[in-house]
């Protein structure tokens, strides 16, 4: 029998895909998914870039990996995080996955916070260990400050923190030279907030419930549908180098993008019945975005959160109740997420 797949309403601030317009304090919107990916793979639409910085401040890892780098040092710098993640096999960071949420959900008593329990802590204890990294209690804390100020705009209380977490990470990596060690770094960093998000939008939308059952399935195949329809990274960012057309709009050098990918995950011209959660598109979602700079870490978060929903799904249903979201605005995880014992 052909399953009936749920419709999933977008976010209420999601943008429709349509032409791109300007928007007053961003630049220019780009929502279709033609255009977003146009932007993605252009040359002359590159990402902000980060002066260099002290080494062991939170300038200096901006200023060295790969996420901010001018198009001159990037192959470079991303070659050194590539190198870094390749011996990591994805499916046995899904099974250690597995193991520690089972250890979390034994020491627990009733209720689980899958934010604060799993999703914040196991993906990026793992990539720790695996990357080298001494003491993995002390690196998820640490992580998640400089996370919270890796994007420019950060308030200067939480720069502060995070440039002390800088020096805790660098004290705790392995030795190597600076650039190496920053981009290092730079993968907890970027795997954070992300797979957090994965992880959670996962046990919102695939666990059971009190009303319903799980939502049957490959998990890893659930997954993308989960990322097309509630990406946990809702967009990024870019600015002209030169003048291009883009969205059906000639756009002067030194314009401001922003380029959502919730909108162009929904786009009808390219998802036909695009707000239906219908596993196995042939196309993929845009939120590991494209191109040169595409995430490297694409198949670590799909199998380490399978690894964590594998024993969500298997153990636990999830409370009901309305879900809140940290303020971001282009991250998408929840305050709390809360599931029970089935
Ligand atoms: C669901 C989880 C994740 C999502 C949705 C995600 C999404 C993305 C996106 C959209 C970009 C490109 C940004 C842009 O072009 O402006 C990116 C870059 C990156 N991601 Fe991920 N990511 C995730 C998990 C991870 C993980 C687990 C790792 C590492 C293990 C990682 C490492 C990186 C790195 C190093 C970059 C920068 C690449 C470069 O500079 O070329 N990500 N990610």
């Amino acid at each position: 029998m052909t399953p009936t797949w749920p419709v999933l309403a977008p976010a209420p601030d999601t943008p429709p895909a349509g032409p791109s317009h300007p928007h007053p304090g961003t630049g220019h919107i780009l929502t279709r998914y033609a255009d977003v990916h146009a932007a993605l793979v252009d040359p002359s639409c590159r990402v902000p870039v980060a002066e260099p910085g002290l080494p062991g401040t939170l300038a200096g890892l901006r200023g060295a990996v790969s996420r901010f780098s001018a198009p001159a040092d990037h192959p470079s710098r991303r070659a050194v995080g590539v190198a870094a993640l390749a011996p990591l096999d994805p499916e046995a960071l899904r099974g250690h996955a597995a193991l520690l949420t089972a250890a979390a959900l034994d020491a627990a008593h009733d209720r689980v916070d899958v934010v604060s329990a799993l999703a914040r802590r196991v993906p990026v204890r793992l990539l720790a260990v695996r990357l080298g990294f001494a003491d993995p209690d002390a690196v998820v804390p640490a992580v998640a400050a400089v996370a919270a100020a890796y994007q420019p705009g950060a308030e200067p209380a939480v720069v502060r923190r995070a440039d002390g977490a800088v020096a805790a990470l660098t004290a705790l990596a392995p030795p190597e030279p600076f650039e190496a060690l920053a981009n290092r770094i730079g993968l907890l960093v970027q795997a954070c907030d992300a797979t957090a998000g994965l992880i959670c939008a996962g046990a919102r939308h695939l666990l059971a419930t009190a009303e319903r059952p799980a939502t049957g399935g490959d998990l890893v195949e659930l997954l993308a549908e989960v990322l097309r329809l509630d990406p946990p990274v809702r967009g990024t960012r870019r600015i002209t180098t030169a003048a291009v057309r883009l969205g059906g709009v000639d756009l002067p050098a030194g314009t401001p993008l922003l380029l959502r990918f919730d909108a162009a995950n929904r786009d009808p011209v390219v998802f036909a019945e695009p707000d239906v959660f219908r596993p196995g598109r042939t196309v993929p979602a845009l939120t590991f975005g494209a191109g040169p700079r595409g995430c490297p870490g694409q198949p670590h978060a799909l199998r380490l959160a399978a690894g964590v929903l594998d024993v969500l799904r298997d153990r636990c249903r999830r409370v009901p109740g309305p879900v809140r979201y940290e303020p971001h605005p282009l991250l998408r995880v929840p305050t709390r997420l809360e599931v029970t014992p089935r």
